[in-house]
């Protein structure tokens, strides 16, 4: 288990701040991670976060403490989710975009164009091989929009077992270079202006998320590992009375705070419920909590950006934003390796893995051969080929599960082999005593008497031609048992 990285960042005031208020902030930054925080009854609370950013940090400062070990994890496949929070205007943009994300103002670029920089620098020392997949979606109003084809409007989240949450049929592109990668956001973010005029809708009411997908294949291990870094930034946090909306506007930012709301209630469930048992998490009360789901705690290496105005003009918002982070720093999250293979992937590995099947069952019979006899062999062999054992393996797990599914199929059929000839024998050797008995008896009364003699002749012979199968069965057994063991 780790918990969330939690961070507060302060941006410089605005000119709007400076003019109204005269300078006048609500921070004092103790040392590199404490703040304390004065209210507007003037009271202090005091904050810790694993980092405090103050108005004069730099974007590097805060990629490198928030974004760079995301990355270096993802690359081996542990996913790693980042979050900027806080009331529109507070910097969450500025802090994962920059200005611009083409410009490539080395000091104000932002988080997204950092991480595709720092990503690729990072698979590039790498002698493996790997693929990214870039993914950008805006949720809003409840519905995902997919940023690459606004066609599709309205994606489905779904779960598996491998792949963990996931958006169905969401469009992924190929980059191969951080300009790609870069040219493709710029379109997405484009594509976000479009919808905003089109929809009259601010790009402060909407969450847009950004996703990289890394996919490392190991030849050696015969399976695809796979990371992902979710990037989010938030719709902004304010209340709405304090906006003054009305009408659709309202609408929408009630929608909006409702998946914030969703968002709270879930670090709440998260971090409110007994230690050791299981609390219903309300993750499926909004889109943004669903899909944030293995971010929250799953299996994500998650970071949180706390976006704040320092003046006290936004006291109450920088309050919240603060108290919500301090919340979030209790979840604990179990980020693990993931590997899996997607289908067309899988059609190669199969094709790669096929003489590892061979080799694995020749393996097998030649051991067979070493301590049985080659009927015996024959007739495993036989056994593997009805029970299908080969015919459709395509991992190493597979084939490893398969072996030991086998050992333990023809291990039991044995046995039960076994069974049924001790109960056979036993039978016989009840009739055989009854017979005896009528031996003894007919001899008493009429002297030796042919035919019974031959007839208990006959099934002592039979008895013993059944103890010798049963012998050498269990022989059979025994040697494969140990053998496989
Ligand atoms: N750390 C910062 N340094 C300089 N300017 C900033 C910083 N953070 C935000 N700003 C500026 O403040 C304004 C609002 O920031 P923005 O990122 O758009 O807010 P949000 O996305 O939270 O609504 C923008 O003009 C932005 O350039
Ligand atoms: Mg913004």
């Amino acid at each position: 288990m780790s918990s969330i990285t939690v961070c507060a960042r302060f941006r410089p005031l605005s000119s709007k701040e400076k003019r109204d208020h005269n300078d006048s902030i609500c921070i004092h930054i103790l040392d590199a991670g404490t703040l304390i925080f004065k209210d507007e009854k003037e009271e202090d609370h005091l904050f810790c976060f694993d980092r405090v950013f103050c108005q004069e940090s730099e974007q590097s400062d805060v990629y490198e403490f928030l974004a760079l070990p995301i990355i270096q994890d993802a690359v081996n496949a542990i996913n790693g989710t980042i979050l900027t929070y806080g009331q529109t205007g507070a910097g969450k943009t500025y802090s994962m975009e920059g200005p611009n994300i083409l410009e490539g103002n080395e000091k104000k670029k932002g988080l997204l164009p950092r991480v595709v920089e720092g990503l690729f620098d990072c698979l590039r020392s790498s002698e493996k091989v790997y693929t990214v997949k870039l993914s950008m979606v805006e949720i809003y109003m409840e519905k995902v929009r997919d940023l690459f084809d606004l066609s599709k409007d309205n994606l489905q989240i779904k779960e598996d077992k491998i792949q963990g949450i996931y958006l169905s049929g969401v469009t992924e592109v190929s980059v191969l270079d951080p300009e790609e990668a870069l040219q493709n956001l710029c379109n997405g973010i484009a594509n976000r202006a479009v919808g905003e005029t089109q929809m009259n809708m601010a790009s402060s009411r909407s969450h847009c998320v950004y996703i990289f997908t890394i996919q490392q294949e190991c030849t050696g291990e015969r399976r695809l590992k796979t990371g992902k870094i979710i990037l989010v930034d938030l719709a902004g946090s304010e209340k709405v009375e304090k906006t003054g909306a009305e009408g659709k506007v309202l609408e929408e930012a009630k929608t909006i705070n409702k998946s914030l709301s969703a968002l709270g209630n879930v670090i709440n469930a998260l971090t409110s419920g007994t230690p050791g048992k299981a609390n219903h998490i309300p993750y499926r009360d909004s889109k943004l909590t669903r899909i944030l789901q293995d971010a929250l705690g799953g299996n994500s290496r998650t970071a949180l950006l706390c976006c704040c105005s320092p003046s006290t003009l936004n006291a109450s918002e920088s309050l919240s934003t603060l108290r919500f982070g301090a919340r979030a720093k209790h979840i604990k999250t179990s980020p693990r390796a993931n590997y899996n293979r997607d289908k067309c992937e899988k059609k190669q590995l199969d094709l790669d893995i096929c003489p590892v099947k061979d080799e694995l069952y020749e393996m097998i019979l030649k051991k067979l051969r070493e301590k049985l006899e080659a009927e015996d062999v024959k007739l495993l062999e036989e056994l593997f080929k009805i029970e299908g054992i080969f015919s459709d393996l395509s991992s190493a797990e597979e084939i490893e599960s398969a072996y030991e599914d086998v050992t333990f199929r023809t291990v039991s059929s044995l046995h039960q082999a076994l069974d049924e000839l001790t109960r056979t024998v036993d039978k016989l050797k009840r009739e055989n005593k009854d017979l005896e008995a009528k031996l003894v008896e007919t001899e008493r009364v009429i002297g030796v008497h042919r035919d019974n003699a031959n007839e208990g002749v006959h099934f002592l012979d039979k008895i013993l031609s059944v103890i010798s199968l049963f012998m050498s069965m269990l022989l059979v057994c025994l040697t494969l048992e140990k053998m496989l063991r």
